[in-house]
């Protein structure tokens, strides 16, 4: 992988996370045992997580991932050709919305942009996730696509994401959490006052540096679906 990156103002770093992100789409998709053939990505970064995931696993589908940061993007192009991945993996340097591959897809994946901010005028306007920093996850959950894995932070509205969730017809059918220490993204004086409002309002939760990051694997509800959305409330809120 990267040796040297790119300053963190132009493309999202966080390799904490993205490893988590890495870790969850293995254990809950590519080896989980009713495998997702074709999958789309939206906001594939610099391509590590899918890229170490795929490199660990036997999954023989295809992802397409979108990547809007032009600087971010080709690094995942040529991390996709280092690791001979192009078969299986590619990005596009287009936004996800722009696409409509998603409506033929077995998956949606993403470690969204989950920052929360009045405007998109922070440190990387990518990362913004509206005001209550749940806004694309939602989006994506709107979709309709039968199962979609998410990375849901403890202070982006969890209980309203997961309620919305429901709302479409998903179950939370896997899913694992991790404690993250509050990086360089989140601590910006204008995202941590957002944060610190939404916790006022019920809709974030951490202690004084740390804060929870589930992968949650949603899926659309069917009889014998199990759903795990209680307890996943209940970890996300226990901060
Ligand atoms: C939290 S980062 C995750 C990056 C990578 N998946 C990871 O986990 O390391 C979110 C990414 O979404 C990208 N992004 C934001 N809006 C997008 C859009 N409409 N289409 C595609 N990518 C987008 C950002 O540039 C950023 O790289």
């Amino acid at each position: 992988m990267l040796t040297s990156s790119p300053p963190l103002k132009q493309v999202f770093h966080c390799p904490e996370e993205s490893d988590f992100y890495s870790h969850c789409l293995e254990s809950l998709v590519l080896n989980a045992t009713d495998k997702s053939r074709f999958i789309v990505e939206f906001g594939s970064g610099e391509g590590s997580p899918v890229i170490k995931s795929l490199l660990r696993s036997d999954f023989d589908g295809e992802i397409q991932g979108f990547e809007l940061n032009n600087v971010a993007w080709k690094i995942a192009e040529s991390q996709i050709k280092q690791y001979e991945l192009s078969q299986q993996y590619t990005v596009h340097n287009c936004s996800f919305f722009d696409s409509s591959l998603y409506q033929s897809a077995d998956c949606v994946i993403s470690n969204p942009p989950y920052l929360p901010a009045a405007d998109a005028q922070i440190y990387q306007p990518l990362l913004h996730g509206g005001s209550d920093g749940s806004t694309i996850a939602k989006k994506l959950l709107s979709l309709d696509c039968d199962q979609v894995l998410l990375m849901v932070s403890s202070y982006s509205n969890p209980v309203g994401l997961i309620d919305y969730a429901l709302e479409r017809g998903y179950s939370v059918a896997n899913f694992e959490i991790a404690p993250l220490t509050f990086g360089y993204y989140s601590s910006e004086q204008k995202v941590k006052s957002a944060i610190a409002h939404l916790r006022k309002q019920g809709m974030a939760f951490y202690s004084e540096n740390i804060y929870l990051l589930a992968g949650v694997l949603f899926k659309k509800q069917q009889k014998s679906q199990r759903d795990l959305s209680i307890e996943l409330i209940q970890l996300l809120t226990a901060l």
